[in-house]
């Protein structure tokens, strides 16, 4: 994953960068590092360590002015995270300077037949890199050195390359990673996303894959692999980040989950005319011309595909089937006839998903993306997009994106249905119920307290209540940590039930009039064994004893107040556990790599 940045100008390399790195963290964040070159002392300098970029900011030296640089935030594939594997590598003479994110997945092959002499610091796949771009450099001009060696790798790479015998210069490339190209007046910018760039450079460049960029000073040459100039988009930055602050709240997750009534109250705004869905036309069509939709999403995003499902069948009458992305690329199912690809980001930049994009689109199947970043990959790179309107989201554990999405899918099904419901009046007494949850969050940390007090847990549900339940254990394990599975409640004595001992904590969500008694009655199974039980319910199917009662809500859209509470029992496990909530042990807020 990682986040890059590299630049060079007339301003301050280190600012800009180790800015860049700040606001990338959310990429991954076990080290960080930066490579400088000193404009007086004409030598470079590479700062590097693991731990945060707070932590690299501490060790690196800001006496002296510098225009070049480039800089990373690491989520370690290749070799645990510490000082030697953190970026950016060397070749073995310490000529070229990298920065890599992404996966080579030919590196031991690369080393074993063109690096066998070499010796090489770190476990990583990165400095194979480094080491082939110095050996071609002995034979050919340093663009074509790295053009050849991008010929060679296998996998996926964003680069920021620097060439010590020439300060005059950056380099870049990538293939399958996203790199983008920041143009300002005082200089220009690689980076992974664009919000490194904002405040910065006025334009940018998506650049596409296999494409190698020389910049020098003001002026940059983009070049395909053998060299060819490739046509490029400019863009107008029109991206504000003044809204990423943590503000009255203690952590990011915090505000994200207060955040939803609102989001859903965006969302509303920017999707209805009256009473009246806009949809775009186009979008529309798609759904409407599909036989069969094909949501591929990952994680929590997947897990809002799922209630996504529900509601196209449930509510449009088209059948829907959800699939892990990393799955279906590499194994994909009998397709219908007419299939609709839904991609399901917050990020835009999932590889997984893109992994399946480029695959469908190769076939010339249709593709949409939902997502929240209009500026993203998957955005850009699907036939239309639909934005979701949550606004950033940064704390790693995805909140107000899930109700955004599920919110954006009522939409989709709702437009193509009988419109038998009033969509805008039942999106809006969500939005209440929602409050309603945010205002009892104390009361909900207390349930944690009594409750949540083993190393394991179960969220089991039936029916659109199961979705809500993987979703909820997701979220838990996540940030608490604690080892948390959601099942179909009545699957559960096919066998986990043996993991029952006394005091393990089982969570039912029981919002469905039909199933309710049938998912009590496997609560009661768990309890008869022992269980610790605590009922998450809606008014109408509640029963007096049930410790958090939610307001009754179209059931269908139970999904959207039921994880209310769940969050907050997420977030207050975590804190109590003394955890890093808006950035939990090995994971990252953007996956981009497979
Ligand atoms: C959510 O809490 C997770 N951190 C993770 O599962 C996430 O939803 C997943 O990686 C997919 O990300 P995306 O929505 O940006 O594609
Ligand atoms: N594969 C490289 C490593 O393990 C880069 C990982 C990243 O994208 O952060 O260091």
């Amino acid at each position: 994953m990682c986040g890059i940045v590299g630049y060079i100008g007339t301003e301050d390399a280190r600012e800009i960068i180790i800015s860049g790195l700040t606001r990338l963290e959310y990429r991954g964040y076990d080290s960080a590092g930066i490579a400088l070159y000193g404009s007086e002392s004409k030598t470079f300098n590479i700062y590097k360590d693991k731990g945060r970029v707070a932590h690299l900011e501490s060790i690196t030296d800001f006496s002296y002015k510098s225009c070049l640089g480039i800089g990373h935030t690491r989520w370690a594939t290749h070799g645990v995270p510490n000082q030697a594997n953190s970026h950016p590598h060397t070749s073995e003479e310490s000529r070229f300077f990298i920065v890599h994110n992404g996966v080579i997945d030919n590196y031991k092959e690369l080393k074993s037949e063109l690096l066998t002499e070499n010796k090489f610091y770190s476990d990583t796949d990165t400095e194979v890199i480094a080491h082939l771009i110095e050996k071609f450099s002995f034979e050919m001009n340093v663009d074509e050195a790295i053009r050849k060696t991008m010929s060679l790798l296998e996998g996926s790479y964003a680069l920021a390359i620097i060439d010590t015998k020439d300060e005059s210069k950056l380099y870049a490339c990538k293939n399958k990673s996203p790199l983008l190209l920041g143009i300002g007046d005082k200089g220009i910018i690689v980076a992974s996303d664009l919000m490194a760039l904002v405040g910065y450079s006025k334009e940018y460049i998506p650049l596409k894959d296999k494409t190698f960029v020389e910049i020098s000073g003001n002026d940059y040459k983009i070049l395909d692999i053998i060299g060819k100039v490739v046509k490029h988009e400019v863009k107008v930055i029109d991206v504000d980040y003044t809204n990423i602050e943590k503000g009255e709240y203690a952590h990011f997750m915090l505000k994200e989950i207060s955040e939803q009534p609102s989001v859903i109250r965006t969302i509303i705004t920017k999707y209805f005319d009256g009473e009246e869905v806009i949809l775009n036309g186009k979008v529309k069509e798609a759904l409407e011309e599909s036989d069969r939709l094909y949501i591929i999403a990952a994680g929590t995003s997947m897990n809002a595909g799922s209630v996504g499902r529900e509601l196209f069948e449930k509510m449009a009458g088209i059948p829907t089937e959800v699939h892990i992305a990393s799955e279906f690329a590499y194994n994909m199912p009998l397709l219908s006839k007419k299939p609709l690809f839904i991609f399901i980001s917050q990020s835009g930049e999932t590889a997984d998903l893109r992994a399946v994009l480029v695959n469908v689109k190769a076939k010339g199947y249709r593709t949409l993306t939902i997502t929240n970043v209009k500026t993203s990959t998957l955005a850009r790179e699907a036939d239309y997009f639909v934005e979701i309107h949550a606004g950033p989201e940064i704390a790693v554990a995805s909140t107000k994106a899930y109700t955004a999405q599920i919110a954006i899918l009522a939409i989709l099904a709702y437009g193509l249905s009988d419109k038998h419901i009033n969509l805008r009046k039942e999106l809006s007494k969500v939005a209440i119920s929602i409050e309603n949850v945010i205002d009892r969050r104390e009361y909900i940390e207390t349930l944690v307290k009594e409750y949540l007090t083993k190393r394991n847990c179960f969220y089991i549900g039936r029916g659109i209540d199961y979705y809500a339940c993987l979703e909820s254990s997701l979220k838990l394990k996540e940030i608490s940590y604690i080892q948390t599975e959601g099942f179909a409640a009545g699957e559960l004595k096919h066998g986990t039930i043996a993991l029952i001992e006394e005091d393990t904590p089982v969570i039912a969500i029981i919002s469905q009039r039909d199933i309710s008694k049938n998912t009590r009655s496997n609560l009661n199974e768990v309890k008869s064994r022992g269980a610790k039980t605590l009922v998450i319910s809606t008014k109408g199917v509640h029963e007096h004893d049930d410790q958090i009662v939610l307001d009754d809500v179209y059931e269908l859209f139970s999904p959207l107040l039921t994880i209310i509470p769940a969050q907050f029992i997420a977030y207050y496990a975590a804190l109590h556990r003394g955890y890093d909530i808006d950035k939990p042990r090995n994971l990252a807020k953007s996956v981009t790599v497979e």
